[in-house]
């Protein structure tokens, strides 16, 4: 099937109809390496390349990247004061982080355009669980896991959903995440495992602080059918099939 330029350009979020037609007009946009002035010409989304000032626009349709969001960054479109992880995928095509993980959290996070799809993954009906590594202050008590699977008060209206608290033994798998400077002098018990249902506001910090610690290091490992990659440096992203990925 073959659409128009304009119309091309402005479903990849590169702006309005009116705004890609000025952005043609200025010579910036090429067609399979050739530039293009007239944006009713007729491009097919599936074969042609399209770049704007020398970047490629990905087709149409919708599109989901895992991120290995390193710290430093933001989980928002646009930041006045910090970088923000729409810096760490490919512009365009109206793209948005499916929730947040704060400025100094690192791992998976999904950057997409399918709306109704980060809807289902973040809905609190939803209940998807997400499982984060967590390096603490000192040694985690076996006490806390049964204070979070039973819910702890953390200062909201409710108290938080059942949640899963693994203490990692110094050979656990989970440790070869961890960034060398925390693996390096880590001691036992100060490495955890916590899966949970909801995404409140510093939920993980704050169910620790609850107990009595502070969390120092935070990674999140998985979210629903998800997976972080070991592999996957920080700051880098691929793109993922989340419908077809199952439990
Ligand atoms: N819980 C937190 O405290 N911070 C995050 O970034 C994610 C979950």
């Amino acid at each position: 099937m073959q659409i128009r330029l304009d119309k091309f350009l402005a479903d990849a979020g590169m702006g309005t109809r009116s705004e890609v037609k000025n952005i043609i007009k200025r010579k910036a946009v090429t067609i399979n390496g050739v530039c293009v002035e007239k944006p009713e010409i007729k491009v097919n989304p599936d074969t042609d390349e399209v770049a704007v000032n020398g970047k490629v626009t990905a087709p149409r349709g919708n599109v989901t990247y895992l991120l290995h969001k390193p710290a430093g960054y933001v989980c928002a479109v646009e930041d006045s004061r910090f970088p923000t992880v729409m810096e760490l995928v490919p512009r365009g095509r109206n793209l948005f982080p499916v929730g947040r993980l704060d400025k100094d959290t690192e791992g998976l996070l999904l950057i997409t355009n399918d709306g109704a799809m980060a809807h289902r993954m973040l809905s609190p009906r939803s209940h998807v669980d997400k499982t984060y590594l967590a390096v603490l202050d000192g040694p985690a008590k076996s006490g806390y896991a049964v204070d979070f699977s039973e819910g702890v008060d953390i200062g909201d209206e409710t108290p938080t959903l059942p949640a899963k608290l693994v203490i990692c033994d110094m050979a656990h798998p989970s440790l070869a995440y961890l960034p060398e400077e925390y693996r390096t002098g880590l001691r036992p018990g100060q490495a955890v495992l916590l899966t949970i249902q909801e995404g409140r506001y510093h939920q993980v910090k704050r169910m620790f602080h609850a107990v009595g610690r502070e969390v120092i290091y935070l990674k999140r490992l998985s979210f629903g059918p998800l997976s972080l990659p070991l592999s996957l440096k920080k700051g880098e992203a691929v793109l993922c099939d989340i419908e077809n990925c199952r439990e």
